[in-house]
């Protein structure tokens, strides 16, 4: 008896969280993600058929009657041909998973989140709640959920996310609750829910990616209780990550890490963990058939806004959208790809690091900070390679003899000055483009400075 309550004293209890945001918002983010950084979006489902405008089809052709979505149906489609005819044409006979994976893999991205189900309300997997507008039994007839998630555990070290959208934009028992001004609550109980604890328990997915709250409140949601069950009681509990998309007035204030908007990059250092969710496709999340060259953006741009991001305390999660056969395009591999190619000679100063005390530099535009504490390294990563030969950096302060500058991926330590007041000159070595350990973006490595 004496032994046990010796005992009970001296192993921490498993923390237990009420499903209230006060205690769920207490629980720290799992501190993987913070350390992975990078990770890539994929919008994929029956609105990767039509294919045009965005994958918010769906809406703005039958609720917004847009212009250019009705005319693209009464040009395209036969009188009649519904949404939900699109369903069958998703057909994902290219999709190969083990393929997907290796390209995910080359980006450098160490972790994915898919979209389950978007606001269309089709999941990609065959959920027992979503009948007849499921991946198994309409379209490609197969789990894309489970093929992906084993595909990218057997060939990969990334950790497998799962986005899901709590309403679906048409669904009647939504709308039901949502004429009673959502004071009945029979699509939560009887879809949403039940199809997240569907999945979690099913794919055991490390990120949980909320969002489309239909302005509904997280009460109607039940999202505290359901996130008291993630967090205490699921096969993920201990490493599972969420985001903050869990109700109307959630986001940016409640939950796991925070996204506030899509393509968040605030330019400084926030308190708490965020993510920059973006797409490379820069008007649209799903794919678009007829996006133009000037439409994605340069690997230069994204390149930025990786450095800019985690220099801020923040992970990237950068979006592709497949086509509605399967194949992720060659301008999304490429761009995957360099990201890959970057990070393999620059991931050292983004991978496992923190934010130092400055971000940025008002001496030199384009430089951006992050930091090692263990290792007490700085780095500093600039976006423009200086034709002038010299780069000047205004933060770090040096100490003669100690401090030593290096460019990751050249042999030698540069050399540099101390500035009168603070800071330093780095002479850079003239390289031709060639000889550049790589393109669009150079990271150096200082030690010893403050
Ligand atoms: C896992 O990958 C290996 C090789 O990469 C392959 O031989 C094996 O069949 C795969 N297993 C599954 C379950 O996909
Ligand atoms: C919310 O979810 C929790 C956990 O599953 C459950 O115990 C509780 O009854 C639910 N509350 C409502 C109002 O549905
Ligand atoms: C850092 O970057 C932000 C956002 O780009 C900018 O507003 C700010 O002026 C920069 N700060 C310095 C010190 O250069």
């Amino acid at each position: 008896m004496q032994l046990l309550l010796l005992l009970g004293a001296l192993l921490p209890a498993q923390a237990r969280y009420d499903p209230t945001w006060e205690s769920l918002d207490a629980r720290a983010v799992p501190a993987w993600f913070d350390e992975l950084k990078f990770g890539v979006f994929i919008h994929w489902g029956v609105f990767s058929v039509p294919s045009f405008g965005s994958e918010w089809f769906w809406w703005y052709w039958q609720k917004e009657r847009r212009k250019p979505y009705v005319k693209f149906m009464e040009d395209h489609y036969p009188p009649g041909f519904r949404y939900e005819d699109f369903g069958p044409l998703f057909t994902a006979e290219f999709f190969d998973p083990n393929r997907w994976a290796d390209i995910l893999k080359a980006s450098g991205a160490k972790y994915v989140v898919l979209t389950s189900k978007h606001h269309e309300g089709f999941t990609l997997w065959g959920s027992k709640y979503s009948w007849n507008w499921n991946a198994v039994d309409v379209g490609p007839k197969r789990d894309i959920v489970a093929e992906l998630a084993a595909s990218i555990r057997n060939r990969t070290d990334l950790r497998f996310g799962l986005y899901h959208s709590l309403f679906e934009w048409f669904n009647p028992l939504f709308l039901d609750d949502a004429s009673n001004v959502f004071k009945t609550r029979t699509f939560p109980t009887s879809k949403s829910l039940p199809e997240l604890y569907e999945i979690v328990t099913k794919y055991q997915p490390e990120i949980l990616w909320s969002d489309g709250d239909g302005n509904a409140p997280d009460t109607y949601w039940n999202s505290t209780g359901f996130l008291a069950w993630l967090y205490n009681d699921s096969p993920v509990r201990d490493t599972v990550v969420t985001n903050d998309r869990w109700g109307a007035g959630s986001i940016c204030k409640h939950g796991g890490y925070y996204t506030c908007s899509d393509r968040y990059n605030p330019g400084h250092l926030l308190p708490h963990k965020w993510e920059n969710c973006m797409t490379i496709d820069k008007w649209s999340w799903g794919y678009r058939r007829n996006a133009q060259l000037s439409d994605y953006l340069t690997i230069e741009e994204l390149v930025k806004q990786l450095v800019e991001t985690v220099s801020c305390g923040g992970n990237l999660l950068m979006n592709i959208g497949p086509t509605h056969d399967g194949c992720i395009v060659a301008i999304f591999e490429e761009r995957l790809r360099q990201m890959g190619a970057w990070l393999k000679v620059n991931g050292e100063a983004i991978y496992g690091t923190k934010p130092w005390r400055a971000q940025n530099d008002s001496s030199t535009p384009g430089v951006w900070y992050t930091f090692k504490p263990k290792e007490d390294v700085v780095y500093a990563i600039f976006l423009n390679w200086p034709v002038s030969g010299t780069l000047i950096l205004g933060e770090p302060k040096t100490t003669l003899g100690r401090t030593e500058v290096k460019l990751i991926g050249y042999k030698e330590p540069l050399k540099w000055i101390s500035l009168e007041e603070e800071g330093m000159i780095v002479a850079v070595p003239q390289l031709t483009l060639s000889q550049l350990p790589c393109q669009w973006g150079w990271t150096l490595q200082l030690t010893n400075v403050n």
